[in-house]
């Protein structure tokens, strides 16, 4: 365990959405740094196992104000993480429920740190900000933001929101703009990136997988530990310049790219292509973006290349290489 200062072995952290792709990681390595009863994970759903049994857990539905109150008051809690989302492929389908979903869940956080209930606030911002005019590659922190879909565009708004509530009412609330998270302890669900977790899936069990994007797609991407690493490196900086949210990076890759990747532990494996809506949606956004504002502000770095994630997803889904 990291050596504690006071403030820290005070703190109560509360996961909202601990049983999504990046909350179920995220609780574990909260719990390695602070200690498992610190760490009190809440979903609307029970989630991984090592979750459920390392510490607190509680059910919670993230929209209900007097419910997260109670989980807040029950534990003492004085930091949240609201890991929840609909992304960006479903958002689509359904968008006023997403935009209902990822703004009335947002709005709760900012209102419990406005009200000084809790002091910090985590909220995840996305890639999904930019639009078919941001520039395409290392896309800046800062430079034209058009998203066209209903996730990008709750985004944008919640990133605004979030500035908005810092300047005005002083509020401590922090965002990265994840690009796509490949991880194998929990699938994401609904996004546009999902599919560079399924191929390994698929190429374990059939040696093939149809990619729903085309060969050539390149989009920004980085692996579980790294995504983790900046989300609580964020968290715990004391030189926080931008209360928007900041862009970080790792890699880029298209499917081609993966494939070819994935074919040097499994020579056998092919892809195939057949694309479909979420194509439209990954036309939209960066190829890759400029982190150097995170780099510089809270010494952000990533660890993790292409190989090793992808040496890493084979491990960890039990195909030893
Ligand atoms: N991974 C997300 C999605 O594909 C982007 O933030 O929707």
């Amino acid at each position: 365990m990291r050596d504690l200062n006071l403030i820290t072995m005070a703190s109560k952290i509360l996961i909202i959405g601990s049983s999504g792709q990046i909350g179920t990681e995220l609780v574990l390595k909260l719990r390695q740094i602070y200690g498992n009863d610190h760490i009190i994970a809440s979903d609307i759903r029970v989630g991984n196992y090592e979750v459920m049994k390392s510490g607190p857990f509680e059910i919670l539905d993230a929209t209900k104000k007097e419910d997260v109150l109670k989980v807040i008051k029950k534990h003492n809690v004085n930091q949240v993480y609201l890991m929840v989302a609909m992304l960006s492929a479903i958002a689509e389908k359904i968008p006023k429920k997403a935009w209902e979903l990822n703004m009335s869940t947002l709005f709760l956080a900012l209102d419990l740190a406005k009200e000084r209930i809790i002091n910090r606030v985590f909220w995840p911002s996305s890639i999904a900000v930019f639009g078919p005019s941001s520039p395409k590659t290392n896309t800046p922190q800062h430079t034209i933001m058009n998203p066209t879909t209903v996730y990008g565009i709750s985004k944008l708004a919640g990133e605004n929101w979030c500035e908005y509530y810092h300047n005005k009412f002083g509020v401590d609330v922090r965002s990265v703009r994840y690009p796509g998270i490949i991880s194998y302890k929990t699938i994401p669900g609904g996004g546009t990136t999902d599919y560079a977790v399924q191929i390994f899936h698929e190429a374990i069990k059939n040696k093939s997988y149809t990619s729903f994007l085309n060969a050539d797609t390149t989009l920004p991407m980085m692996y579980m530990d790294d995504a983790i690493d900046a989300t609580i490196q964020l968290m715990e900086s004391n030189n926080i310049s931008k209360y928007e949210s900041y862009n970080i990076a790792a890699m880029s890759f298209s499917p081609k790219v993966l494939s070819r990747a994935i074919q040097k532990y499994i020579p056998n494996f092919i892809i195939k292509y057949e694309d479909d809506t979420r194509q439209e949606i990954a036309n939209t956004w960066p190829q890759s973006v400029d982190d150097k504002q995170a780099c510089k502000d809270w010494g952000w770095n990533s660890k993790v290349s292409l190989d090793q994630l992808v040496r890493s997803m084979l491990n960890g889904l039990n195909y030893k290489v």
